[in-house]
C-alpha cells in the first residue's frame, strides 16, 4: 500500500511510529520487530531521542538480508525550536549522522512553532534548508507536520519546492477536513498520527460494534478506515501482537455503509496536541482589524472548548461581532 508523492516518490501507508519508545535495546528490537512483520515506512523524529536506535535498527535490517535500503522509506523532522536556515541544517546533520544513513526519504518541519510570532519567517528559513538539503539528494521528499490551512497557504505561496506531504492528527473522532481537503487540492499527501489516539480511540463504542462485525480489533478498523482514504496511518505499539495486527489490514473490506458510520465519528474528543494557540479575546477596533490583515480569525476545527465557553462565537468562520463601531474577535497569529 503505497501512495505516489507529488515529486513521483512512493510513499508507503503503513507507517510504524517510534514516538516515546526510548532509545537503546527497546527501539532497536521494537523497529526491528515492525520490519520483519512488514512494515517499510518508520517514523521518528529529532525530538523523539530514540534515531540512533532507529539507525541501527534499520542497518541491522539491511546487514541481515531482511530488507534492502531502498525498499525502507525513512521519516524525520525538524525539532520546531531549531527553526532558522542554519539550525535547520545543523539538526539535519545531526539526524542523518544518528541515522548513520546517506539520507532520509522524508524530512517534515514537525511543528510551526506557533507561539513565535515569526512563525512565518522561522518556517520559511527553515523550508529554504530544506530545500538545498532536497537538491542535494540527501532528503528524498519533503514536507511539514501539523500545518493548518493557512501556514499551508504561506508556504505555498513562497516555497520553490512545494510540500510533498503534511504530517497531522486524524482519527475517526478528529478528521480535520477543512486541512485535509485543503491538501489534496493542493496534491499534498497526509499522513495521520493519532490515529489510535494513543490507545483511547479503542473505547470508541462505534468502532468496537463495527470491528466486532467484521472480526477485527477496534485497532485494525482505525487504521484501516484511514488507508481507505489514502491517508498514511501512523501507529505505534511496543507490543509485538498489536504491532503484527496493525499491519495485517490488508484483508479487511469496510463497506461504504460502514465508512459513512466511521466518519459520523468526527467531532469528538482529540488530543489537543500541536493545536494552534488560542489566545484570549481581544477587542480591535475594527479599522485596525480591516487594515491588519496579518491577523486571522481563528479556525473553527480547532476550538471546540473554547466555543462552548463562548457559546456566542459558536458559528464556522468567526470573523468578529461588530459591537458599536468596535470588533469582537478571537485571533491567532
Ligand atoms: N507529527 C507529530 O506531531 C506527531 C505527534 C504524535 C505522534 N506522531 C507519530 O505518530 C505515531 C503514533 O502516535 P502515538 O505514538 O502518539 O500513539 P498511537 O499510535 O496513537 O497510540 C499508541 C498507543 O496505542 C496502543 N496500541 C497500539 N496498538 C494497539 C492495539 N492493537 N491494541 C491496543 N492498544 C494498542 C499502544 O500501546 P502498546 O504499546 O501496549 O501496544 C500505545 O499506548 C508516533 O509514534 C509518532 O511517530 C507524530
Amino acid at each position: 500500500m503505497v501512495i505516489t508523492l507529488s515529486n513521483n516518490k512512493k510513499m508507503p501507508l503503513k507507517v510504524f511510529g517510534t514516538h516515546r519508545i526510548p532509545d537503546g535495546r527497546e527501539v532497536i528490537e521494537t523497529v526491528k520487530y515492525a520490519i520483519k512483520a512488514g512494515y517499510r515506512h518508520i517514523d521518528t523524529a529529532w525530538s523523539y531521542g530514540n534515531e540512533t536506535g532507529v539507525g541501527i535498527a534499520v542497518n541491522e535490517c539491511i546487514e541481515e538480508g531482511i530488507v534492502k535500503r531502498e525498499e525502507l522509506f525513512i521519516t524525520t523532522k525538524l525539532y520546531t525550536g531549531r527553526q532558522s536556515y542554519n539550525e535547520a541544517l545543523e539538526c539535519f546533520d545531526e539526524s542523518l549522522k544518528k541515522l548513520n544513513l546517506e539520507y532520509v526519504d522524508l524530512y517534515l518541519i514537525h511543528n510551526v512553532n506557533r507561539r513565535n510570532l515569526d512563525w512565518r519567517i522561522k518556517n520559511l528559513d527553515s523550508w529554504r534548508a530544506m530545500e538545498k538539503l532536497y537538491n542535494e539528494g540527501r532528503i528524498k521528499s519533503i514536507g511539514v507536520s501539523n500545518y493548518g490551512t493557512e501556514h499551508l497557504e504561506f508556504l505555498l505561496s513562497k516555497a520553490e519546492i512545494k510540500p510533498m506531504v503534511n504530517q497531522i492528527e486524524i482519527s475517526i473522532q478528529h478528521q480535520n477536513r477543512d486541512i485535509v481537503e485543503f491538501c489534496r487540492e493542493n496534491n499534498i499527501a497526509l499522513a495521520s498520527w493519532g490515529v489510535l489516539f494513543q490507545g483511547k480511540i479503542l473505547t470508541n463504542k462505534t468502532l468496537i460494534d463495527i470491528a466486532d462485525k467484521y472480526k477485527k480489533t477496534p485497532a485494525q478498523i482505525a487504521i484501516k478506515w484511514c488507508l481507505n482514504k489514502n491517508i498514511a496511518a501512523l501507529s505505534g505499539s511496543m507490543n509485538k501482537e498489536h504491532i503484527k495486527s496493525n499491519f495485517q489490514v490488508d484483508d479487511i473490506s469496510i463497506t461504504g455503509e460502514d465508512m459513512k458510520i466511521l466518519d459520523g465519528q468526527d467531532g469528538g474528543e482529540f488530543s489537543h496536541l500541536h493545536c494552534d494557540e488560542v489566545k484570549p479575546i481581544v477587542y480591535v477596533p475594527l479599522n485596525a482589524y480591516q487594515k491588519k490583515n496579518e491577523y486571522k480569525p481563528l479556525s473553527y476545527t480547532r476550538t471546540y472548548k473554547l466555543f462552548n465557553i463562548f457559546p456566542i462565537l459558536k458559528q464556522k468562520n468567526t470573523t468578529g461581532t461588530k459591537l458599536n463601531g468596535t470588533c469582537l474577535a478571537l485571533f491567532r497569529y
